[in-house]
């Protein structure tokens, strides 16, 4: 009954909780079907809302055995339960602090939806942000709400962990103390037969720290990475922010099963395996950067989030884009930063402008939601994080440091809004933040045309750029009022030297000029260099010029941009009017190719052609029906073009950087292979495989060997590698996850349903495991002309398994929806077919909140 009229939680409505927490006791006595949890709450009345108040707590799927208030059991006539939690009436509550005592039973085993307490491979472990301590225990599950925790574990597995500090253990139980306030969304729990890599860190001011990265036995030779990335995480965040940690052990955890990558819980992170495990052999060169980065981001959150929380839920990007936007600086520091700029900046565009121009946008600071979990987006995430990249650009570096150490100083232990921290900036830097504010409240990418202007004078000239900003409707916001918008411009000679070097141009106005006085001749600008803010640059640049900036730009990010728009410009007129590949884009990037004192790792991104995905949005934002087989069609004979033009330099550069020596997971390697890698893929496309076949019997890495059979699968020669490939790594549940998705996303379009329609039946699709769904069904949506195949036989085939894993894990199926996301793109036909299976779906009795939020955000 309770998901037949999902409610609309509103930000405006935010009351803070009438009771404190002076502390929490809980004792786990585990078992899989029948776990007893017993806890003692410490109320107070809160002053912060005077009055007499019910005591609400949250509780899900809870068996209450006894509840107490002082020690008495409290009437039941006191007492109201409901699918959402329990209520004691005011009258039965005493008028000071008072201690609740509640016993109730959950089952652990039953819980497939991987949200509370669950078991994963024989292991207990939890899950709770964002609302799942509720199903828990009786608790007030809101992040306001800060309480120290005692934890008391029972249970007969050798390995007892929780958050905090180790108080005691003895045979069968084991007792933590998390001595620093938290929200009970930070609270763990694992049990299990684990093993353990340790290893220590002594903060600056002297405090040592067991390190310890708990797995299960067989996966322990595979952990050393993450361990040295841990280390190097704690060293950078007490280096670059001041930040120390603050307990005596920091505990990481693998587990097969979890709905995201990882989890920051004070003192006990919980990981996605394939986020910790890694080896030269099972794991790719972009693997081992998202353990890095990842490990990084659970790290820094002790102190963006744990010690400074956000109030409410609708503060998310509080912590989320400033962690991210902390570990995209650390990984940026240990590897190379322009190019991780770039990767951020493809990431930021395939799914953040992508959400933002369909029917899912929404501020990186939501006012309204109907289930939390629907907002772990990209929006929150990633451009959470370009917002604060832009209030750097604007208050400088020393303005961001000074703001941000007086966020820690006033806010630690607190839990803060997006109005406090921008209050910080404000305070630190004097600078009014009025207008700024509306890229947290306002959703949508604005839009930004530019037109140049020369004119010619005596004493030199001018050079004037006007910038337009307008700001596309979105849902429920149709007037978009204008931002403040930082644009660092260079300008440079037509000889390539830079006259003018990187201004930050600070656009406040609907439409505003900036005019450079006394230039010899007229210049080449550069524009949004660094990708300065998050908005789509609209520049109608000759090819010719783009070509100039792809030679000489001396901003590495606009340099591969360049090369960017040329691509794009020449797949859309292959797509729109059978044109050939101009020759610009080709001699322009025959010379990149040749050019050995580029970054490896720079010149194999500027060989990755745009996604299909990519040239369907920018054809829709055109105005035009992405036709999806022709964008396929085009981007193989782009691809093509390239290989027969190039063919002995692309050749001559896979050869050259044939791995030699021991494997190394660091930047400059992973950037040969890298490049070796895309100079193969476009090979395959004329030597009918034959590299990848050798390549893939050789390879004694993870990246070679997938890069390979990807190819042998286009090439359609897989079948021996496959097999190989499967019997080979059939013990690994993460390489295993590989071999399903690369099978997927490389099939033939016209093929890809019924691949994914096999591999569904295959005995290792275990589609309760997370990973193993995502990566078939996430492989279907990723292979774009398969997906939107005229037949409509994805489409179905989709919707299918989300219904069936809705039964099952609704995060999963809500997150795979938007899959849906851009259907108002597509022609008439193929809208019909995604509305009728998102019709479908909505239709469905017993549907999640989740999944029923998404389906109707999508049809809008
Ligand atoms: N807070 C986690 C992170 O970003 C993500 C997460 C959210 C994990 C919800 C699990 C559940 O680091
Ligand atoms: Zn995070």
């Amino acid at each position: 009954m309770k998901d037949a009229s999902p409610q609309t939680i509103y930000l405006s409505d935010y009351q803070p909780y009438p009771f404190r927490i002076a502390r929490v006791d809980l004792t786990f006595g585990l078992a899989p079907r029948a776990t007893r949890v017993h806890s003692r709450i410490e109320f107070a009345p809160n002053p912060a809302r005077p009055g007499r108040h019910d005591l609400f707590l949250h509780g899900e799927k809870l068996r209450l055995h006894s509840a107490r208030i002082d020690g008495k059991p409290v009437a039941a006539e006191a007492m109201a339960i409901t699918d959402e939690g329990l209520t004691v009436t005011a009258r039965a509550l005493p008028d000071g602090p008072f201690l609740w005592e509640a016993e109730v039973e959950i089952d652990p085993e039953g819980n497939t939806a991987l949200e509370g307490l669950y078991m994963s491979g024989g292991m207990y472990c939890t899950q709770c942000e964002a609302e799942g301590f509720r199903k828990i225990t009786y608790y007030p599950d809101r992040p306001d709400v800060m309480a120290p925790f005692k934890v008391r574990i029972e249970s007969d597995l050798p390995v007892l962990l929780s958050n905090g500090n180790p108080v005691a253990k003895g045979a069968g139980w084991a007792e933590w103390n998390d001595p620093w306030p938290k929200p009970a969304y930070l609270f763990a729990l694992v049990a299990g037969n684990l093993v353990n890599l340790p290893d220590s860190f002594t903060t600056r001011s002297g405090r040592k720290v067991d390190l310890n990265i708990w797995v299960r036995p067989g996966d322990l030779d595979r952990c050393a990475f993450a361990m040295d990335s841990l280390i190097r995480s704690m060293k950078w965040d007490e280096d670059v922010y001041g930040r120390e940690y603050d307990l005596d052990v920091f505990n990481i955890v693998a587990v097969d099963d979890f709905n995201m990558g990882a989890m920051e819980n004070k003192g006990l992170n919980i990981f996605n395996s394939k986020l910790v495990l890694a080896s030269p052999e099972t794991a790719t060169d972009l693997d081992f950067e998202r353990i890095e980065g990842v490990i990084a981001h659970e790290y820094f959150h002790n102190w963006t989030g744990n010690r400074i929380t956000c109030r409410d839920w609708f503060q998310l990007c509080l912590k989320e884009g400033l962690t991210v936007f902390r570990d995209q600086q650390f990984t940026s520091d240990m590897r190379s930063g322009p190019v991780k700029r770039i990767e951020d900046v493809l990431t930021l565009r395939a799914r953040q402008f992508r959400e933002d121009m369909g029917p899912l946008a929404h501020p990186p600071r939501p006012d309204h939601f109907v289930e939390i979990n629907n907002f772990y987006t990209a929006t929150v995430y990633e451009k959470g994080a370009e917002v604060i990249g832009m209030l750097k650009r604007l208050v400088g570096d020393d303005g961001y440091a000074r703001a941000l150490d007086l966020y820690f100083e006033r806010h630690d232990g607190e839990a803060a809004t997006i109005e406090d921290w921008l209050k910080v900036f404000e305070d630190a830097t004097g600078r009014d933040l009025t207008q700024f504010r509306r890229w947290y409240t306002d959703a949508g990418t604005p839009r930004l045309t530019v037109a140049e202007d020369w004119a010619p004078g005596a004493g030199g000239g001018t050079f004037t750029l006007t910038f337009t900003q307008v700001t596309p409707p979105t849902p429920g916001q149709d007037i978009k009022p204008p931002r403040v918008i930082p644009v660092a411009v260079g300008l440079l000679n037509p000889n390539g030297d830079e006259v003018v070097p990187t201004t930050v141009l600070e656009m406040t106005e609907a439409t505003q000029s900036f005019a450079f006085e006394g230039l010899a001749s007229r210049p080449v600008a550069s524009i949004l260099r660094g990708f300065s803010a998050p908005v789509v640059l609209e520049r109608a640049a000759l090819a010719a010029e783009r070509a100039f900036l792809l030679a000489h730009d001396t901003d590495p990010f606009n340099r591969w941009e360049a090369g960017r728009a040329l691509a794009k410009d020449v797949l859309v007129r292959m797509v729109t009017e059978d044109a050939a590949p101009s020759e610009d884009y080709l001699s322009a990037l025959g010379r990149l190719l040749a050019d050995e004192a580029l970054d490896p790792a720079f010149r194999a991104l500027c060989l990755r052609l745009p996604s299909e995905d990519d040239l369907a949005q920018t054809l829709a934002e055109a105005g035009r029906s992405p036709d999806p087989d022709r964008i396929h069609a085009a981007r193989e004979d782009l691809a093509r073009a390239i290989a027969t033009r190039f063919e002995g330099p692309l050749a001559q550069t896979y050869e050259a950087l044939a791995d030699a020596g021991p494997f190394s997971p660091d930047a400059a390697a992973a950037g040969r292979r890298a490049l070796r890698v895309a100079a193969l893929a476009l090979l395959n496309r004329i030597d009918g495989g034959a590299r990848a076949a050798a390549l893939f019997e050789r390879a004694t890495n993870m990246t070679e060997s997938a890069a390979a059979l990807a190819c042998l699968i286009e090439a359609d020669r897989a079948e021996p590698a496959l097999a190989a490939f499967h019997a080979r790594w059939k013990e690994n549940r993460l390489v295993i996850d590989k071999w399903f998705m690369l099978q997927v996303v490389h099939a033939a379009p016209e093929r890809a349903a019924e691949v994914a329609e096999r591999l569904a039946a295959h005995p290792d699709f275990d589609w309760k495991n997370p990973n193993r769904a995502r990566a078939l069904l996430g492989g279907l949506a990723a292979n774009h002309a398969g997906f939107h195949a005229a037949s409509g036989a994805a489409y179905r085939f989709y919707a299918d398994w989300l219904l069936r894993l809705d039964a099952l894990n609704p995060q999963i199926a809500a997150r795979l929806s938007t899959a849906f996301e851009t259907w108002a793109r597509y022609d008439a036909d193929r809208r019909a077919l995604v509305a009728a299976e998102l019709e479908r779906i909505r239709a469905t009795p017993g549907l999640s909140r989740d999944l029923s939020e998404m389906t109707g955000r999508i049809l809008g």
